[in-house]
């Protein structure tokens, strides 16, 4: 099948001077707005909370970032029922006219291009070019998906004489978008702008790290033109506003993303028939990954070392894409470890506003002794190849890397989310891939080799939603590598590919006989 066109935005060059000075004037005006007060939108109403948090700065949590008011269970409630009185209204606006005011969200965001990169920047601490090619995912979604339901609304046409057949796509009704902080414009803009251009009343529920961002994501939205109770900003704590979204009997969908535990949770509830529900829920959870890379003998150990890198620090790991088990072969393992160990101690790590960062903070200090306690785990589970002081100014993890880890340490099978790696050392190529499986995830996955059989093997049985051969794992492109895992990394049709968006959809065949 030949998929329809599609360009991606391009990112921002930073060798360019004026790119350079027009992101430090962002950062600068973004600065100015520090401490402001983000507050949920209801009904086309910015309203009062009772609760306010501080989202901070990760590198400098002296920063406040801004403040967001956090609905209560009462006024999320306000938010669904303004949400059911909306949806007749949206379900029967044009397809075309919903696409459109998509594409305008996108230019929005192509305009807001460096100012929103800074927020990413600041908010959770996303190194600045690593934020700018977030922002391009997220004018992406609104694009692709706006193309995507122009080709959908034209339906299928079976007729045969004498009878007419057509296949029709509706909306759902209801969509609660949940979203996690470490894609906090790309993943938020995918889920809603995918369940509002279907026709869906969307409530947004951001993860309560990464919700200035999700404010500002709210604004584009509302100058793009989405009316009054068919776009609502529902900031809340995910175990109460989001579970009660999610227990709502007038929820028929939910687009999860975020890890293992919750989505589980989300999957469970949803499946319960409330009182007075009249259908089945939809769930959509794209969850973890516990990622591998595979390096065999036949590599080019200088693009191995890196992709491995790249992929394993980019964003101080907390990628759901990220390697964090590199396999390598005996014959190459320990030229590869050293090499990779030298290439590690090289990353620039620190203040993730220079285009020169490689490597930031993590989320938060939750993360941050998490992290650490992984790593006191790996002590105890492999050895140390290098550990990277990093400052202790903001959430900062050293980089580590844990060398002759046995296959089934913890470290070799739970998703740590920071940026720590576990080397396996694997006798030959059927051992590798055997290993890259053998963990409760299928997320993504990579191979560097130069032999066609272990490349066609890859291909066949290295079991992951994404599978990159010579080339780093992180950083999909709508369109081009639509994204998203199976196993224990979710359940539901890749993001920015072109079954997405019919999980939003109900199908209807009408026939009549004429
Ligand atoms: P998280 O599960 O802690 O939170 C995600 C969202 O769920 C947040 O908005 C949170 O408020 C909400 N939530 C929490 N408890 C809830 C409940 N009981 N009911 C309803 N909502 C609830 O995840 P996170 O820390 O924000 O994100 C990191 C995780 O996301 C990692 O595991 C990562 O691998 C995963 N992730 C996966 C993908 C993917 O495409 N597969 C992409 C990005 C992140
Ligand atoms: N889509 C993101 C990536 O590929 C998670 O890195």
């Amino acid at each position: 099948l030949t998929p329809h066109p599609f360009n991606p935005a391009a990112d921002t060059d930073y060798a360019v001077v004026e790119a350079r000075e027009q992101s430090q004037q962002a950062f600068q005006q973004v600065r100015q707005l520090f401490g402001k007060t983000y507050l949920p939108l209801v009904n086309g109403e910015y309203v009062s909370t009772s609760e306010i948090i501080d989202s901070v700065n990760p590198s400098n949590f002296s920063e406040v970032v801004g403040k967001v008011g956090l609905l209560s269970v009462e006024q999320a409630e306000q938010a669904m029922q303004a949400a059911k009185a909306a949806f007749p209204g949206w379900k029967n606006t044009p397809a075309k006219q919903r696409a459109s005011i998509l594409r305008k969200a996108g230019d929005l965001m192509e305009l807001r291009r460096a100012e929103l990169s800074a927020w990413i920047v600041l908010e959770v601490g996303k190194p600045v070019k690593e934020a700018d090619s977030e922002v391009s995912e997220a004018i992406d979604f609104c694009r692709y998906y706006a193309a995507e339901m122009e080709r959908l609304d034209a339906g299928y046409n079976y007729d045969v004489a004498g009878e007419t057949n057509r296949y029709l796509y509706q909306p759902r009704g209801i969509a609660v978008v949940i979203s996690p902080w470490n894609f906090p414009l790309a993943i938020a803009t995918g889920m809603t702008v995918a369940a509002l251009v279907a026709g869906n009343c969307t409530l947004l529920k951001p993860a309560e790290t990464s919700s200035v961002i999700a404010a500002k994501l709210t604004e584009i939205l509302v100058e793009a033109g989405f009316p009054k109770g068919v776009y609502q900003f529902v900031p809340g704590k995910g175990s109460k506003v989001g579970a009660h979204l999610v227990n709502h009997p007038d929820t028929h969908l939910i687009a999860f993303t975020g890890s293992r535990e919750v989505g589980c949770r989300i999957y469970a509830e949803a499946a319960k028939v409330q009182p007075g529900q009249k259908h089945l829920k939809r769930v959509i959870a794209e969850m973890g990954g516990k990622n591998g890379m595979i390096v065999d003998e036949s590599a080019d150990l200088d693009q191995a070392v890196v992709g491995v890198v790249q992929s394993a620090f980019g964003y101080s790991g907390q990628k759901c894409s990220a390697a964090s088990r590199v396999i390598v072969l005996d014959s190459v393992y320990d030229t590869f470890i050293h090499r990779l160990v030298e290439a590690t101690r090289s990353l620039n790590i620190g203040a993730t506003e220079l285009p020169s960062t490689q490597v930031g903070p993590v989320i938060d200090g939750n993360a941050q002794a998490r992290i650490r306690e992984y790593i006191e785990q790996g002590r105890q589970e492999a050895k140390v190849a290098v550990e990277i002081p990093a400052s202790d100014n903001g959430y900062f993890v050293n980089p580590t890397i844990f060398t002759e880890v046995p296959p089934t340490a913890t470290i070799a099978q739970e998703e740590i989310f920071g940026p720590v790696v576990a080397v396996i050392r694997v006798k030959d190529f059927e051992e590798a891939i055997a290993v890259a499986n053998g963990t409760d995830y299928a997320l993504t996955g990579g191979l560097y080799s130069r032999t066609p059989s272990h490349i066609q093997m890859a291909q066949e049985q290295f079991e992951v939603g994404n599978l990159y051969i010579n080339r780093t794992i992180t950083g999909a492109i709508v369109a081009r590598q639509p994204f998203g895992g199976f196993k224990m990394s979710g359940v539901g049709s890749k993001a920015g590919g072109p079954d997405y968006l019919l999980q939003f959809l109900e199908p209807r065949a009408i026939t009549e006989n004429v």
